[in-house]
């Protein structure tokens, strides 16, 4: 990730995409009285429809979008879930009932979906059904199309679920880079108490657009449901935050990530849910070592902090408080099965027999010495693709898994090594 590269020029379409989108947002700011929490314009600039990053066409995704995910770093990601999922599965077979189900939330361009349809076929333990939910009909239409390249056995299995499970259902959930992409709440330690950044109608604060109407941001004080959720979390964390924190010290709250993850697991009657992303244990997010919070926007590839550069051409994201997910899934009647690094769960999952299984392929087909070059960038690839999802200053550390499980009690191979659930 680039952070130092100037943020891009953009093309006509850009241009006329973002006066489209600002004129909505200013619109829907007046409505509202002039003054939004952070998280509703957040809710508005990624998902309006038709508009906000994630519902217009932006590429998003891998080298020539905005930001690349596991899925679209190497297909290995896929391997190794598929590993676990079929673990769970073959264990939830073992007591026959209702039939198998994958759900996936967030499926983005469709690349994990693939990827898990295929190695789930060739472990023998497809589900019955993979539904995926998405908030996005842009990248519905999208993951619609990358099934459509399965063949019809595994593609046929594929469904869009309107929402969360409306009855009982049993398998496993995943969630990759969905819980950072929820709407946040941004707050300040100050002088005076909480304050809580709100997105204004320009003229009132500091103007980043130029031609009159815009927006910008103006700290306040934060209304009583964010003094109240600061009150639980200060009183819950072994050295309190209003102690600890320096006054000026910036972090996010996402209130939106408990009714979502409890919402998801509401009807699950047996299995496992994955949510793989960046973030930290509690005690470990809020820290005088992050004074600017972990709130970031990105653009080709180049992160920064401007939240209202060009609404509806970046993403806006933050990091996840995972001890706010495990406590949700408590609340739901789940429980923490296993909380560890990315690369530690990948490995546990069986990565270097997967590499080892993608190694083989690709060099069998190098026999044929007309594809030798191809062949050789494809080794390179795959190698390279390891490495990002392995390198603690990559994917690997920065990225955690937290499962939580609910009338499932068998353990799970991604975490039979360096479990770090007491860090939650
Ligand atoms: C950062 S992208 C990750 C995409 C994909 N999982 C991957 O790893 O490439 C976030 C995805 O979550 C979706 N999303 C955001 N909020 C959601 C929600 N409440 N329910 C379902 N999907 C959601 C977005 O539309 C997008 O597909």
């Amino acid at each position: 990730m680039e952070a130092s590269l100037p943020l891009p020029e953009l093309t006509a379409d850009e241009a006329a995409h973002a006066a489209r989108v600002l004129a909505y947002l200013v619109a829907g700011l007046e409505a509202s009285g002039g003054r939004w929490p952070f998280a509703a314009f957040m809710a508005e600039a990624l998902y309006a429809p038709g508009l906000g990053y994630y519902a217009a066409g932006a590429r998003k995704f891998g080298a020539s979008g905005d930001f690349i995910t596991a899925p679209e770093v190497s297909p290995l990601f896929g391997d190794c879930l598929a590993r676990q999922v079929a673990e769970v599965f073959g264990n939830l077979r073992a007591d026959p009932g209702a039939p198998l189900t994958l759900v996936e939330y967030g499926a983005g361009s469709g690349a994990l979906a693939v990827q898990l349809l295929q190695s789930l076929a060739e472990l023998g333990e497809l589900p019955d059904t993979y539904a995926i939910v998405e908030v996005s009909a842009e990248l519905r239409e999208r993951q619609a199309e990358a099934v459509a390249t399965l063949p019809p056995a595994l593609a046929s299995r594929v469904c869009w679920w309107p929402g969360h499970a409306a009855a009982p259902w049993r398998g496993v959930l995943l969630a990759n880079e969905v819980l950072d992409a929820l709407p946040v709440e941004r707050l300040r330690l100050g002088r005076e108490g909480l304050e809580q950044l709100f997105v204004v109608a320009s003229g009132a604060v500091e103007t980043r657009l130029t031609g009159g109407a815009g927006l910008a941001l103006d700290w306040q004080p934060a209304l009583p449901a964010l003094q109240e959720w600061f009150a639980g979390i200060d009183a819950d964390l072994p050295l309190p935050l209003s102690l600890s924190l320096p006054v000026g010290t910036e972090f996010e709250a996402c209130l939106a990530a408990g009714p979502w993850v409890q919402d998801a697991l509401a009807h699950l009657a047996a299995g496992v849910a994955l949510y793989i992303d960046y973030g930290l244990p509690r005690a470990q997010l809020y820290s005088p070592a992050r004074p600017r919070g972990t709130f970031s926007a990105f653009c080709r590839h180049r992160q920064h902090e401007d939240a209202l550069w060009h609404p509806g051409l970046q993403d806006l994201t933050a990091w996840v408080d995972f001890t706010g997910v495990a406590e949700a899934g408590l609340a739901a009647g789940a429980h923490v099965a296993g909380f560890t690094t990315q690369a530690q769960f990948l490995v546990n999952a069986g990565l270097d027999a997967a590499y080892a299984a993608r190694l083989a392929g690709l060099e069998a087909g190098e026999r044929n010495a007309q594809n030798s070059a191809r062949q050789a960038l494809r080794l390179a690839a795959l190698a390279q693709g390891a490495q990002r999802l392995l390198m603690p200053q990559e994917m690997g550390e920065r990225f955690k898994v937290l499962s939580l499980a609910k009338g499932y009690d068998e353990p799970l191979v991604g975490f039979a090594r360096r479990d770090l659930t007491d860090t939650l």
